[in-house]
């Protein structure tokens, strides 16, 4: 039997699907960059045709980069890339546009996730469109038959592309992936900006706690880590990195924050938000050393950073203390605060929203306009990780400096020529 649908799964699918059309449409609203290409892309319907397969977050603006593509002309089928990112009714009313499938929902086990996957594929893509990597994995290992009508794809976020590039490395990836999260229109917005504001924002809608005043420890200083640092700092807490990339590090001590081992940390620190990409980064050594009461969350894109079997083993008991909060309780009666079982908690808390939807418009933004580039050359891509051509990101740029009234000035033929030379000197 078939994977159901959300529809198929729901109680109540008509009342989640104006409660999800409401989200979405507001999120709409709100996204200048989508709405300027969904203009264009009604018109041209470049996706005509085409299949496009998707497991992203579902949510509302997730919802507008499907509605978009649909729009185009494309029939799309989409599911979560993480079991509780989904929300269901977000996912009910993508489900009732007559060109979307989903198969999206929250609290799905691990049998039911990779099954939603494995239905979103029977709709046979030319195009994938993931966030770490789950489609293109699934395919290369259980579905390799359909790597021939696979125009390419598009690969959302970091830990993805590093995924994507070692494939790559090995020569097992067969066909063409934009590595979109490189874009500056995405990383220096999204991962920056997007999960500083909605991690914070998630942990003090989740713990209802204040960041002034306390110790804010943040692993790993790359781009989520620098936004992540960054306002923290400007509600007015301590912050605390901990690298193991020197230069990185150097970094975070000459923006004035304390950078130490987490071993040190580990003792320091009230709160503590991985971002690193990387596994085992918060372990028992440090839940020996912390203090009771600490709350800990994850940014990165896998729940692997914090070592949730090892705490458990050294817990004496758990229980939820409040939504989406899990307390650990320790044999010396210390308390350890897990959000949103250390999934990435921007997303997967139970109030979580996921960035805000600016910073989501300039991503999706390249999203689309990379499915369509797949869609008119993917021939001219080989197998292989792809840097997201620079006119394809200005373009998105423009659109959205136009959308915001903002001007900017043109390189002159005399600067032009300065630039390009290497005759001109003092
Ligand atoms: P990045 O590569 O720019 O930064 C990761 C940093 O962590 C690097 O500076 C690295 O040296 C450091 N690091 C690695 N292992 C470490 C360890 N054991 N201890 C301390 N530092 C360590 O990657 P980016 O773009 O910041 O992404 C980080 C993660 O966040 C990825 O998993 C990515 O997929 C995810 N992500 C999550 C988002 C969200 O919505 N929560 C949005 C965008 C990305």
């Amino acid at each position: 039997m078939s994977h159901p649908t959300i529809t198929e799964r729901l109680d109540d699918p008509a009342e989640a699907r104006e409660s999800g059309r409401r989200k979405i449409d507001w999120a709409r609203q709100h996204m200048p960059i989508m709405t300027a290409i969904a203009e264009r892309f009604g018109d041209e319907r470049p996706l005509a045709g085409e299949t496009v397969a998707m497991a992203m977050h579902v949510e509302a603006k997730t919802a507008v980069l499907t509605e978009v593509l649909a729009e185009a002309g494309a029939e799309v089928a989409i599911t979560g890339c993480n079991p509780l990112s989904t929300h269901d009714d977000v996912s009910a009313a993508l489900d009732a546009d007559p060109a979307i499938t989903s198969y999206a929902e929250r609290g799905v086990d691990d049998e039911e996730y990779y099954a939603a996957i494995e239905a979103t594929l029977d709709h046979a893509p030319s195009v994938t469109v993931d966030d770490g990597g789950d489609l293109v994995m699934a395919i290369h290992d259980e579905h390799p038959e359909l790597i021939d009508s696979i125009r390419g794809g598009c690969e959302e976020t970091t830990t993805g592309v590093h995924r994507l590039r070692a494939m790559d490395d090995d020569g097992a990836l067969r066909y063409p992936m934009f590595a979109v999260n490189d874009t500056p229109m995405k990383r220096l917005f999204d991962n920056v900006h997007g999960t500083g504001e909605a991690s914070l924002s998630s942990i003090a809608m989740t713990t209802n706690l204040s960041f002034a005043g306390k110790n804010v420890v943040v692993a790993g200083y790359g781009y989520c880590g620098k936004g992540v640092a960054k306002k923290a700092k400007g509600q007015n807490a301590h912050v605390i990195v901990t690298e193991v990339e020197p230069r990185s590090a150097l970094e975070a001590h000459m923006e004035g924050y304390e950078v130490c081992p987490m071993a040190e940390a580990a003792e320091k620190g009230d709160v503590f938000i991985t971002t690193t990409g990387n596994r085992d980064v918060i372990v028992g050594e440090h839940f020996e050393r912390m203090d009771d009461g600490v709350v800990l969350a994850n940014a990165g894109h896998f729940n692997v950073e914090i070592d949730l079997d090892g705490l458990d083993d050294m817990a004496v008991s758990r229980r939820a203390v409040r939504d989406g909060i899990e307390e650990f309780e320790m044999a010396d009666g210390r308390r350890i605060n897990v959000l949103a079982d250390g999934r990435l908690v921007n997303l997967a808390a139970p109030v979580a929203l996921g960035h805000p939807v600016e910073v989501m418009d300039q991503s999706f933004g390249i999203q689309a306009v990379c499915v369509r580039e797949m869609v008119e050359n993917g021939g001219a891509y080989g197998p292989g990780v792809h840097d997201v051509p620079d006119a394809l990101d200005e373009e998105v740029a423009e659109i959205k400096l136009a959308a915001e009234g903002v001007e900017i000035d043109a390189l002159s033929d005399e600067q032009i020529e300065y630039m390009g030379s290497w005759q001109h000197g003092t």
